[in-house]
């Protein structure tokens, strides 16, 4: 089998480039190891930066985002006795989407199966050859054969744990990471949200997030430790818990239920560079990991696919190779800022157990500062609604 471009992963980067490079003429087989049901059975954040948002427009995606979607003009920010609001929209002309990545990955899958692209999968045993040659190919496996894909380019968009970041030669990556010393739990809750907005508290028992999905469907996360499991948190604790980490006004006005989704994410900072060996590309959680704080994953993801794909259309299109060849350090530079702000949020609302008093006091000090200061908002609303890309 040959294509213009074998995208390795149908999570959200691998399904949004291979449908943005469709919209422009460019062939594309993305080869995926799950099944449809399993990927979009994932729970994911729900976060989207107007950046993403154009692009899904671009990809003839957005549809059902601006029906269903929710805007948020603001977040709001919890510590002690203090809940502040930080202004995107004043601050920024930019509001964020709400709207889960569940559900645009739906759109992705079903926007690629009415334009007849091509999906594999189940497979297994993918591996890249000739990634640094003018023709790689992709071997793998699918109901017991074995196959091979010509291509000009591979996009590596099978996440963190697949196999694409180790086929570039360790002599070549550099790879830098930070894992966190707690973890998130999370639940989902046929339930309305506690507020219209989403709610990041920092309390002396550990953070706490309160988010949605739309009106009758709430996400809530609270830190734990990394030892804890998801069975070891019945919905009774997971919500006493949570009320005594947000403000109580809002834990007065808290909906509980049962939890239609519980889960621990551990939570790590980590980036691999270049993003590129010869005809190989990464992308997204291939290439980079946050905390989930900042919503800066799939952001992070949608700047690359957007680099990528302008760079491939720049090749096919007039056989420049700029956009290629630039691509590792404009996705890097974007990439770090999203890692600076993931991290710096993180610091900023969690409690960490090897914290000193004089740590705590300069916490609670940088939150004080937030809360105050006008250029402090507009630096957070600036990177929350997402940098230029
Ligand atoms: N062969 C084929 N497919 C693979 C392989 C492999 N060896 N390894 C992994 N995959 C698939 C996974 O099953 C998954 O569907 O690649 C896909 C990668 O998707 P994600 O992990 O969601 O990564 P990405 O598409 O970059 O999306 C980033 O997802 O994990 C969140 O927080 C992250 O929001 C961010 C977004
Ligand atoms: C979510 O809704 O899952 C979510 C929202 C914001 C975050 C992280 C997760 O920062």
């Amino acid at each position: 089998m040959k294509t213009q471009v074998a995208i390795i992963g149908g999570g959200p980067s691998g399904l949004l480039l291979a449908q943005l490079l469709l919209r422009h003429g460019i062939d594309s087989v993305v080869l995926e190891r799950k099944t449809k049901k399993y990927v979009l059975g994932r729970i994911r954040a729900g976060v989207l930066e107007q950046g993403l948002v154009r692009l899904m427009e671009e990809a003839g995606c957005a549809e059902r985002l601006h029906a269903e979607g929710h805007v948020h003009d603001g977040t709001l920010i919890a510590y002690g006795d203090e809940m502040f609001r930080i202004d995107f929209t004043a601050l920024t002309g930019t509001p964020v989407i709400v709207y889960g990545q569940t559900e645009l990955t739906r759109d992705l899958y079903a926007a690629r199966e009415a334009a007849g692209g091509s999906i594999e999968f189940e497979v297994e045993d993918v591996a890249i050859h000739g990634a640094d040659t003018d023709a790689p190919h992709v071997t793998y496996r699918k109901d017991g054969s074995d196959h091979r894909l010509d291509c000009d380019f591979v996009a590596g968009c099978d996440g963190f744990h697949g196999i694409s970041r180790q086929t570039i030669p360790l002599d070549v990556r550099r790879e830098y990471e930070k894992v966190y010393p707690f973890g998130w739990l999370g639940i989902l809750s046929e339930t309305p949200p506690v507020n219209e907005e989403l709610i990041y508290a920092n309390s002396p028992r550990g953070f706490a997030l309160c988010s949605m999905r739309n009106e009758n469907l709430s996400r809530y996360y609270i830190q734990c430790s990394l030892s804890d499991k998801p069975e070891d948190w019945t919905d009774d604790a997971f919500w006493q818990e949570l009320e005594r980490r947000i403000p109580a006004d809002q834990a007065a006005r808290l909906v509980t239920g049962p939890s239609i989704e519980k889960s621990i994410a551990p939570l790590r900072s980590f980036v691999t560079e270049p993003m590129r060996w010869g005809r190989l590309f990464l992308c997204g959680d291939a290439a980079h990991i946050v905390p989930p704080t900042g919503a800066k994953g799939l952001n992070t993801a949608a700047s690359d696919v957007h680099y990528l794909n302008s760079g491939l259309r720049a090749f096919y299109e007039t056989g420049a190779t700029d956009g290629i060849d630039s691509y590792s350090a404009r996705a890097l530079a974007r990439v770090w800022k999203a890692e600076r702000f993931s991290w710096w949020f993180s610091s900023l609302m969690h409690r960490y157990p090897d914290q000193s008093d004089f740590d705590l006091k300069i916490q609670v000090a940088d939150l004080d500062f937030l809360r105050t200061n006008e250029a402090a908002h507009k630096a957070m609303a600036e990177n929350y609604v997402g940098l230029p890309y």
